[in-house]
């Protein structure tokens, strides 16, 4: 499986590959097997249908990356709107944003800026924002950037990554700051210099962390699809009340529905991550690279044109 996972990273990487995939997705149908549309409207429909089956929403508009700094603030501007139309159309749920989206790789400065302009109007409106991690390169960073904006602002939580042998020292000092981690496995191919290599030591990483956020003061997001993670949270809550009543269960769009519904119905909080936009092709890669098998639906669509 590793060395699947690893060819279609390689694959990703290849316009050959991909360009195929990033024209047909859309009209064929299967990119919107993981991505509501390519408009924030798309992103709304999802979401009023996925509160409407008892599920919260967060809405990421797809971009990564970004090196201009008007098209920084054209993202920032989109996210600021995305906020009001959460408040206005009483959408249960909030947003997540990237900070590569908003310039950290050229601009540290202006993307804090830009950060706190949407944290600062999510506040107005009592919505949250939280901070998806990229690759590694980008994590000092990013880190940075959550604490100083943290710091002034309690509306912003950050996902952590089990696989980075790194997050238990990152963890350990946000402690302080009590703030809401979305705790993942890690999506991006990171050399064994920075990651665990084996899936066995991303999953034992991710209950020691998961166990470190249960009853430390921080406000944990569960994200995963994993059963066997999912039966752990559990068990913890069951077994330490008390705990901060906030917590919750979050899984991608398109990813492990079954299972969404199956929490739901046992009544526990559940957030899905609603990604949308026209810059879907990386993400949905990515999606594709944590379950090879997701390979066949593509061929398939692409081979026989639906
Ligand atoms: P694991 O990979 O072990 O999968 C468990 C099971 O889930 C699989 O056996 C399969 O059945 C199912 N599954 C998982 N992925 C699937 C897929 N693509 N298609 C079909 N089935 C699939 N990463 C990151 O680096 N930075 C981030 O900010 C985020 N943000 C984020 C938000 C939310 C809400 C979630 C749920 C996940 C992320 N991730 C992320 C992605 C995360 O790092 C990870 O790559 C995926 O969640 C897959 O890992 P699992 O924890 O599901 O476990």
């Amino acid at each position: 499986m590793p060395i699947l996972r690893d060819l279609i990273f390689w694959l990703s990487t290849k316009k050959a590959f991909t360009n195929p995939i990033a024209r047909t997705g859309m009209r064929l149908g299967f990119a919107k097997r993981f991505i509501a549309g390519e408009t924030m409207e798309d992103g709304l429909r999802a979401a009023a249908e996925l509160n409407a089956a008892g599920r919260l929403v967060i809405m990421n508009r797809l971009g990564e990356f970004v090196s201009d700094r008007r098209e920084a603030e054209e993202v920032c501007a989109s996210y600021c709107q995305m906020l009001q139309e959460i408040s206005r159309r009483k959408v249960n749920g909030s947003i997540s944003i990237k900070p590569t989206q908003l310039g950290l790789t050229f601009a540290p400065e202006f993307c804090r800026e830009l950060t706190l302009r949407v944290v600062r109007q999510a506040g107005a409106l009592s919505n949250f924002v939280e901070v998806d991690m990229e690759s590694s390169e980008t994590v000092d960073a990013t880190v940075e950037l959550f604490e100083a904006v943290r710091r002034q602002h309690e509306n912003i939580g950050l996902a952590v990554q089990s696989y980075l042998y790194r997050s238990e020292k990152d963890l350990l000092r946000l402690k302080a700051l009590h703030p809401k981690i979305r705790l993942v496995k890690g999506a991006y191919r990171e050399p064994a210099s920075v990651a665990y290599p084996k899936k066995r030591q991303v999953d034992e990483n991710y209950v020691k962390l998961m166990r470190m956020l249960f009853g430390n003061g921080f406000w944990p997001a569960i994200a995963t699809h994993d059963e066997k993670m999912i039966n752990l949270a559990k068990q913890i809550v069951r077994e330490q009340p008390g705990l901060d009543a906030r917590w919750e269960f979050q899984m991608i769009y398109g990813v492990g529905r079954p299972l969404q519904e199956k929490l739901v119905r046992e009544g526990y909080r559940l957030r899905i991550y609603v990604p949308y936009g026209t810059e879907w092709l990386p993400y949905f890669m990515r999606r594709l690279s944590e379950r090879p098998a997701n390979m066949w639906f593509v061929a398939k669509s692409i081979l026989t044109g639906g």
